[in-house]
Order: C-alpha cells, then structure tokens, then sequence
C-alpha cells in the first residue's frame, strides 16, 4: 500500500491558448500520476467554478491560484495519504475547500488532483487505468459520438446549435466508427468548399459553420453521410448538442442565427420538427438547464425514439442525475468529471445513471489538453457512451487513439457497445 509523498501544481495550457491545472503526485514506492483539468466554455450554472485569476494576465484567465492551491493546501492535505483510497482523498479535497462547488480552491485544482492521485494508485497497482477502474466487473467499448460542425459557443455562436455529430452505434467495432467518422469528415470539408464556405475548424475540430439556417446545416450533414457512401440513419446517425441554456432562460429562447423568439413548446417544437425530417438519433440539452418542464414534455414526447441527454442541467450530480431520471427529465446523462470536481464524484453520477436505468455518456470539453484519463474512465466504468469533439486536433485525436489502444489490449474482454449503449431500440432506415 502506498502513500502519498508529494503533491505538485504546475500551470500548462490548453487547446485554446488558456492556462490550466496541472497536478502530479507522488507515493512512496516511487509511483507517480499526473493529470490535467481540462476547460468548459457553455457551462452549466452548478458546475464546480473553474477558477481563475481576473486581472490582466491571459485576460482575467490565468490559474496562477488554482495551481498554487495544488502545491499548498491540497498538497498539506494528501500528504501521508492511502494513495488507493479513492473516496478518502476525494473527502480530503472536498474538506480542504470548505464549499460545495470548490469556490476557495477551484474545481479545476480539485479534479486535476483527484485525477492524478488515481493515476498514481494505478501506477503503484502496475496495471492499465481501464482495468483498475473495472475491478474484473464487465466493460465495454463505448459508442463514440463525435463533432462534424461546431456552433454556439465554440464558433462565435455562427450558428445557434453547438454540435452536429455523427454516431455509429451498427459500426462492428470502435475503429470501424471511426473509419465511417473520418470519411464523413472528409465528405463534408469538400461539400463546403465546393460550396465556398470552408472557413477552417471550431473549438473542437468540426468545420466552423458558415451557414444561413440552423436547417441548412442538418441538411448539409446528411449530404455528407451520402457523399461519403453511407446510409443516414443506418449505417451513420446525427445527434446535435443543442446547448439551449446558451440562448435560452426564464422558458424564453432567442435563435439569433433565424433572428426569432421561441417560448419552450416554440423550441420543443422546431425540434420535434427536426427528429421527423433527419436521422437524429440523441440530442443533448434540447431545453436550458432552467426549464426542467420543457425537459418533461419533450422526453414525454420524444424519449422513446431518441436519446435526450442531460449536461448543463445534470452538471454530473449524483442527486440531480437520480432525480433526472427517476422523473424523466432526461433518458441520457453527460458526465464531465470536472463539473463535479472529483472521480469520486464523477463515479457517483455515473452509478446513478446506471441505476435509474438511463444511458450515460463519458465526455471531454471544449477546452482540452493531451490528458487522455477519460478513455480509460469510459470503458473502466462502462458508460457504453464517449464523446470527445471531433475527429481532427491532437488534444481529440489523443483519446480516440487511446481508445483504440484499449480496444486492442481488451479484445473479446470488452465488446463494443453498439446499439445496448442507448436507451432506445435499435433501428435502420433501409
Ligand atoms: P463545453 O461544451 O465543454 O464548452 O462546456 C461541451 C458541451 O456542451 O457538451
Ligand atoms: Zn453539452
């Protein structure tokens, strides 16, 4: 059993030029872990607060103090620790700031600790993350979702929709998801150039979108499904990230792209609309995290041929998480360890998910950096679902190869998850 030595801050930076948090610890039988906290830009309002310097330096966004938190208190409080026990350490950190929602010491200091302390104690045990986690339980290769066009926040709110991505839940493997990815990807730079309106990446390594109408954009999708010889709603499936709470409060919604106002059934609506025309096949954060009535009715009206998954209205809570799916809100959960702050934390929303019985997928953010723990975290606790941008950029393509990597070593271990990873039925348009 090995015990915590030293616990270390270090200010790195990430896929958006901002600094982050970098932590490394190390135990007594000479093990170390490090991780990084990656960066959200459409944020949930109970998200654990990323904190940051304000003032001059890096325009208000340096993390001078979150790192300095690594080094000082949160070191002083580890030091001597049981590097194994999870929960613990997480409870230290957890005292050590005082606040539900890490305020004193930052949730960004607070996950890149608690992720580099259980990479250490996977050091210390000598075997790989993913089965470190998985304790001999069953494990699966999750169904990647990933980004062709980005919108919202990550574009300049270009156009009003965050993410337009493609899921390949028939594919017979996690690399055959990627191959039908890639060509899609391809189809569509061409469709835009061709087009004229190839403008170079977003956030997240999807096509920054040039396009007139919301509409437009699903429709150039399925083109590129097409162009690239596949079946839409067969062989490759779209789901979009809404992200309404970006645009969306008090049950109001403004589509600045359409320049219109929609109330909660306007929107639910136009959505509605959309699962008609297009093989969608999830949508996350159709509603803002404030309209939980809108999330009602549009699962009541919906849920059972699409996946409606809950970010910036779950914010990788256990309690919210149970309640979400207990009364319906949702019948996906998005877990992001650093909304929470701990791997304790994010273990905990993710059983909840898993109890109430509703799917859940395992992501990144928009801001990254080359730490690839949630990979290992995806199969390890078998999630089923993995969503880390889109299939270009190294900080996305460092977990997708990850990803492969896992696959290889787990072989007939662990199958890929397919259409079992989803809360609804399988289905094929052909
Ligand atoms: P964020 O967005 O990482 O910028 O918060 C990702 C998402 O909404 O899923
Ligand atoms: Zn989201």
């Amino acid at each position: 059993m090995a015990r915590i030595v030293s616990v270390k801050g270090r200010r790195v930076w990430d896929s958006r030029a901002r600094p982050t948090v970098e932590a490394e610890i190390a135990l007594d039988d000479g093990a170390v872990g490090r991780a990084i906290a990656p960066a959200g830009a459409s944020m949930g309002s109970g998200e654990a607060v990323d904190l940051r310097d304000g003032g001059a330096s890096q325009g208000g966004m340096d993390v001078t103090r979150a790192v300095a938190a690594v080094s000082g208190p949160l070191a002083g409080a580890l030091r001597g620790m049981e590097a194994a026990d999870q929960a613990a350490i997480d409870g230290a950190i957890r005292a050590c700031d005082g606040t539900t929602r890490f305020a004193n010491l930052g949730g960004n200091a607070a996950i890149a600790v608690s992720m580099a302390a259980l990479h250490a104690a996977c050091a210390s045990a000598r075997v790989p993350l993913d089965e470190y986690l998985a304790a001999g339980g069953p494990v699966r290769i999750p169904v990647p979702e990933i980004q062709i066009f980005g919108g919202g926040a990550h574009a300049g709110r270009r156009v009003d929709i965050q993410d337009f991505l493609v899921v390949c839940p028939s594919a017979r493997n996690f690399g055959e998801a990627l191959d039908r990815t890639a060509d899609v990807y391809h189809a569509a730079r061409k469709l835009l150039k061709d087009a004229g309106k190839l403008q170079g990446v977003a956030d997240e390594g999807g096509f920054w979108p040039v396009f007139a109408t919301n509409d437009e954009a699903l429709e150039m999708l399925v083109r590129a499904i097409e162009a690239a010889g596949y079946t839409p709603g067969d062989e490759v499936h779209i789901a979009l990230d809404i992200a309404a709470s970006d645009f969306g409060r008090g049950g109001r919604y403004k589509l600045g792209l359409e320049n219109r106002e929609l109330d909660s059934d306007g929107l639910s609506e136009m959505l509605l609309g959309w699962l008609g025309r297009y093989p969608i096949l999830s949508i996350e954060d159709p509603l803002a995290e404030d309209d939980i009535e809108g999330f009602k009715r549009f699962t009541a009206a919906a849920g059972d041929r699409v996946q409606i998954v809950g970010d910036d209205l779950l914010v990788t809570d256990a309690g919210r998480v149970a309640t979400a799916a207990r009364e319906r809100h949702v019948n996906c959960a998005l877990i992001k360890p650093n909304q929470i702050g701990t791997v304790t934390g994010t273990k905990a929303a993710l059983d909840a998910a898993q109890a109430g019985g509703i799917a859940a997928i395992v992501s990144a953010r928009s801001g990254e950096t080359e730490d690839i723990s949630i990979a290992p975290f995806a199969v390890g606790w078998n999630a089923g679902q993995f969503k880390v941008g889109s299939i270009a950029r190294g900080e996305r393509t460092a977990k997708w190869n990850e990803m492969l990597r896992i696959e290889e070593r787990l072989g007939s271990r662990a199958p890929y998850a397919g259409w079992g990873a989803f809360p609804v039925k399988e289905r094929s348009a052909r």
